[in-house]
C-alpha cells in the first residue's frame, strides 16, 4: 500500500533570529516533522547545532522532531538528544564500522564505508527503542544498503542524495535507483535528504520515498504553503 508523502522541514535554512516564528511557519504551512540537521565539524566539514536548540524547538511547537546526527560517536549523545524532545534519532551507518578517508577538496571528507559493523549499531537503536523513541538509519550517497539485517529493529531509512554537510546542494539522481531497491524489500518510512526540490521530488517520489526533507526549497520560498501542498500532492 503507498503511504501519504510527509514534508519534513529543516531548519538549517530558517531564520535563527526568529526561531519560534519560523517553527509556527512550518506548522502554518502543513509540514508534519522539523529536522534538524547536527553537525560536529568531524562527521561533515561544517558546526551546526545541538541539543540546545532541540530543547528550545520543543517549547515551540507538538510536531515530531527529528535529530539528524552528522556527527562521529552518536551513541554518546542519543540520550541528549531525546531528553531535549527528539522524537526520531537518524544514524549515520557510517559512523559504525571501517572507513577509508576521501579528502574533500577543502580538506574534510565524506566517509567511504568498507565494513558495517551492524551489532555496534544495533546496540544504539536499541538505546533509543528503550527510550520509546523511533530510529532511522542514514546512508550517505556512496553508501551501499548495508544494513539488511537491521530493517525489522528500524521505523525508517533516510538515503541522503547529497553528501551531507550543506543545504543548496544538488540532488544526486544516482541515489533513486537505491530508494526503489530498498522500497521493494521495506516497507517502512523511507525519507530522502537534500536537493528536494519541485523537478526532483517528483522522481523522488515515483521511486518510492515517502519522506521529504526539504531545507532551502521550503524556506527559500515566498509560499511555503504551496511548497507543502505540491510535495504532498505527489
Ligand atoms: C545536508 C542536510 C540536509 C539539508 C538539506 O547535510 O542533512 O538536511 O538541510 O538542505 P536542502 O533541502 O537545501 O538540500
Ligand atoms: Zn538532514
Amino acid at each position: 500500500m503507498s503511504k501519504s508523502i510527509k514534508v519534513n522541514a529543516s531548519v538549517l535554512c530558517a531564520d535563527f533570529t526568529k526561531l519560534e516564528d519560523q517553527i509556527k511557519m512550518c506548522e502554518d504551512a502543513g509540514a508534519e516533522m522539523i529536522h534538524v540537521d547536527v553537525m560536529d565539524g568531524h562527521f561533515v566539514p561544517n558546526i551546526t547545532i545541538g541539543p540546545v536548540i532541540v530543547e528550545a524547538i520543543r517549547r515551540t511547537t507538538r510536531l515530531p522532531i527529528e535529530a539528524h546526527l552528522m556527527i562521529e560517536n552518536p551513541g554518546l549523545y542519543v540520550e541528549d538528544f531525546i531528553s531535549a524532545g527528539t522524537d526520531i534519532v537518524s544514524l549515520q551507518v557510517e559512523c559504525y564500522g571501517v572507513r577509508t578517508m576521501e579528502s574533500r577538496a577543502f580538506g574534510q571528507y565524506p566517509k567511504v564505508l568498507e565494513s558495517f559493523d551492524a551489532s555496534a549499531a544495533s546496540r544504539d537503536i536499541a538505546k533509543i527503542k528503550a527510550r520509546g523513541k523511533k530510529v532511522f538509519l542514514v546512508a550517505n550517497p556512496a553508501t551501499p544498503l548495508c544494513f539488511d539485517s537491521l530493517l525489522k529493529e528500524i521505523d525508517g531509512v533516510l538515503v541522503m542524495s547529497v553528501n551531507p554537510g550543506f543545504a543548496k546542494q544538488k540532488f544526486m539522481m544516482e541515489v533513486l535507483e537505491k530508494i526503489k531497491d530498498l522500497r521493494s524489500r521495506f516497507d517502512g518510512d523511507i525519507e530522502v535528504d537534500g536537493g528536494v526540490n519541485a523537478q526532483t521530488a517528483p522522481e523522488i517520489v515515483k521511486a518510492g520515498a515517502n519522506l521529504l526533507v526539504s531545507a532551502s526549497y521550503f524556506f527559500g520560498s515566498s509560499n511555503p504553503k504551496d511548497v507543502v501542498k505540491f510535495l504532498k500532492s505527489l
